[in-house]
């Protein structure tokens, strides 16, 4: 489908703004994305996809101001792991939303988190939920996708051999499900989203790709490595004196948790990424546990 002009494509060195640039690239649309250095990797290789390279910086607003000038639409996702952390994710995500109203942007797509706005007393949820409410007081035609949990996060914490086993350890009771999705997945709905105003615009829409307990996660770990991985619940104290933001998250998920309608999501793209499939393609068995 026909999108009327320019998306411009920010964080499109990271991880969604790397897939939402590469597929509206994919269906034929022109990106521009706004680099901090076009020197970088990453940036390169969005350059070789496609990608129209713009220098900018989001704590720039004249960056912002240029790059934006004349572009039909803006995808917005900010990260907190920066050194302002959350102010600075904020901060930034109404800067660029500030700028898309002065350039006249026609389509804004920002990346929040799902239940952003479902007490979940996690610090980078919250920062999220007081940039969708500035949102919402603004002139701008807006889509918030509101993704959940990332397959690239059990690379994080992949499981390791502990007396000649494969364990999945997570702060996750066994019989609690979490929903997960492919960060290329969430390009997929931002393009749509882009591609079909009418059903999106307005919209606030949690995305998944998957719903897994715990031990259905290690069997994941297990069909793609070919190696028997065993789950572990860990306790959750020590993370809360280490890490207490992602202890509320486990604490949140066992109490709540996300709420995508998979069903729904299924049903327009049935093709979302398993976390299994996923796997297959960015997981290799230690190899001390390959038989
Ligand atoms: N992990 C999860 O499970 C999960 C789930 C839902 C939502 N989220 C949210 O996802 C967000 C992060 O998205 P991601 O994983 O796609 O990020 P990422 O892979 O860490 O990439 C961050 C991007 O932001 C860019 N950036 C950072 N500071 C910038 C600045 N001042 N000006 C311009 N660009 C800047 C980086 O550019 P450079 O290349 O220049 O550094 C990079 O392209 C976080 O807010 C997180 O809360 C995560």
């Amino acid at each position: 489908m026909a999108i009327e002009g320019t998306i411009l494509v920010l964080g499109g060195t990271g991880r969604q703004g790397g897939a939402a640039a590469r597929e509206l690239l994919r269906r034929g649309h022109t990106v521009h994305a706004l680099v901090r250095d076009p020197g970088k990797e990453a940036a390169l290789e969005l350059q070789e996809a496609g990608a129209v390279l713009v220098r900018g910086d989001l704590d720039d607003e004249a960056s912002l101001d240029a790059a934006m000038h004349g572009v039909h639409g803006v995808f917005s996702v900010q990260t907190f792991r920066g050194p302002g952390g959350v102010e600075a994710e904020e901060r930034q995500g109404r800067a660029v939303a500030d700028a898309a109203v002065r350039a006249g942007v026609r389509h804004f797509v920002y990346s929040s988190v799902g239940g952003a706005d479902r007490d979940t007393r996690v610090p980078h949820f919250e920062s999220k939920n007081r940039v969708e409410r500035y949102l919402r007081t603004l002139e701008l035609p807006t889509t918030v996708l509101r993704p959940v949990m990332f397959h690239d996060i059990l690379l994080d914490i992949a499981p390791r051999p502990v007396d000649g086993e494969l364990v999945l350890a997570m702060w996750l009771d066994p019989g609690t499900p979490v929903q997960l999705i492919a960060t290329g997945d969430i390009g997929v709905f931002a393009a749509d989203a882009f591609e079909n105003p009418g059903a999106w615009l307005g919209g606030v829409v949690e995305i998944a790709g998957d719903c897994l307990t715990g031990p259905q996660m290690a069997a994941a770990f297990e069909a793609a490595g070919g190696v028997p991985v065993r789950f572990q619940q860990l306790p959750i104290e020590p993370l809360r004196a280490a890490r207490p933001d992602l202890a509320n998250m486990f604490d949140w998920f066992e109490r709540d948790g996300y709420r995508a309608d998979l069903a729904e999501l299924r049903r327009t793209r049935p093709n979302l990424v398993s976390l299994r499939s996923w796997l297959s393609d960015n997981w290799t068995a230690p190899v001390a546990a390959a038989r």
